[in-house]
């Protein structure tokens, strides 16, 4: 009697076999990974805001100190972002008639803050604080790169947990001395050396519990 099924068969069984479980491997590991890309996370996508707020404007040509607007940041945990006030205090007299202003000053007539959009945004059951980073000598370049480069600001940094802990790890590879955490472009030939030194006189220790993070 004939072999109801060629030898060949068995072959292209097998084959199917293989496809079948990788596309359901796939079908799970795909979304894994794509949530972890750059674009799922909105990383380095400028944020539109409702005034065209330039931070190279301000930071670089009028060198304005970042803590002058988000003084907020040695003292709790979150930076802050300006009020309207703080805009009209110079705004009033110069630029005040230009119409990128506009949304400014109504905010300001009608007591309504402007209604900025957030850009970094950690999970509710990570705990983040500021003044503990910035008071120990954490700069705000290793966490939100150039902003003074950026016409709008952007993610630069992924805020994944391991992206934390690469630091917590080893912070001498990124603490600088205290007085220069808003100085942008610190770049030391010596951090490694500079680093320990630093690490042993703030006492600064490497937290990797996940209550530091998790409380
Ligand atoms: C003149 C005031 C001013 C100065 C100076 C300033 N900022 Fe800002 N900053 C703002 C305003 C207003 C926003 C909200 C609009 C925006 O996101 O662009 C903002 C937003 C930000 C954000 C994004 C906030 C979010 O939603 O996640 C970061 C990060 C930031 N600033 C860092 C800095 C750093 C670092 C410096 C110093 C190099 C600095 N800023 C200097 C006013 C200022
Ligand atoms: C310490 C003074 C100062 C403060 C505070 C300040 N600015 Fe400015 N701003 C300036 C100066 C100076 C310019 C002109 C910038 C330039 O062209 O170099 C400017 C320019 C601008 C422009 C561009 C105007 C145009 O027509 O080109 C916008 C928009 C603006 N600022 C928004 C803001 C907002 C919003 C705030 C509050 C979060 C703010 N500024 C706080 C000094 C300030
Ligand atoms: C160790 C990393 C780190 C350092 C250093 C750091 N930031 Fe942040 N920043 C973050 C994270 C993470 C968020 C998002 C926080 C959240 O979602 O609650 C954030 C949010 C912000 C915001 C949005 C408002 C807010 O408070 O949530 C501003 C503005 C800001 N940072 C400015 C600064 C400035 C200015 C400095 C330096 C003086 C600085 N940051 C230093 C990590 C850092
Ligand atoms: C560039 C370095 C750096 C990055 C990035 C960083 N940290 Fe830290 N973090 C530190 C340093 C340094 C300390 C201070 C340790 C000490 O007090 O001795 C600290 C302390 C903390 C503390 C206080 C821990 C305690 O028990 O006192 C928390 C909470 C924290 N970080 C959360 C975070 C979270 C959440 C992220 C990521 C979103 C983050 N950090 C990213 C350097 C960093
Ligand atoms: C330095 C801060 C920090 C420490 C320490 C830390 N985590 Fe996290 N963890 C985070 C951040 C930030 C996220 C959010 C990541 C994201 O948005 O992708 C996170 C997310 C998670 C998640 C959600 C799943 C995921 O991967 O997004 C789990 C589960 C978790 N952490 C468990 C732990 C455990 C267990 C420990 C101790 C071994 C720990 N964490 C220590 C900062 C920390």
């Amino acid at each position: 009697m004939a072999a109801l099924f060629r030898p060949w068969t068995n072959t292209a069984f097998r084959v199917a076999l293989v496809a079948i479980a990788l596309g359901a491997v796939a079908v799970v590991v795909a979304p894994m990974i794509y949530v972890r890309t750059p674009q799922w996370r909105r990383q380095l996508d400028p944020v539109d805001q409702p005034v065209q707020f330039d931070h190279r404007h301000h930071v670089q040509d009028d060198g304005i100190d970042c803590l002058y607007c988000h003084q907020l940041a040695t003292v709790s945990p979150t930076a802050g972002i300006p009020s309207t006030d703080l805009c009209m205090g110079c705004h009033n007299q110069i630029w005040n008639d230009s119409p990128m202003l506009e949304p400014v000053r109504r905010s300001w007539f009608s007591g309504q803050p402007i209604p900025w959009n957030r850009v970094h945004d950690v999970p509710d059951f990570v705990y983040f604080n500021h003044a503990i980073h910035v008071t120990q000598g954490i700069g705000c370049e290793s966490c939100h790169g150039r902003v003074d480069r950026m016409g709008s600001v952007y993610q630069v940094a992924d805020l994944s947990m391991g992206w934390c802990l690469d630091c917590h790890r080893q912070p001498e590879r990124f603490v600088r001395p205290k007085n220069l955490v808003t100085e942008m472009g610190y770049r030391p030939d010596d951090q490694a050396e500079r680093g320990r030194a630093l690490v042993q006189e703030y006492g600064t220790r490497s937290v990797t519990t996940c209550t530091a993070c998790h409380r």
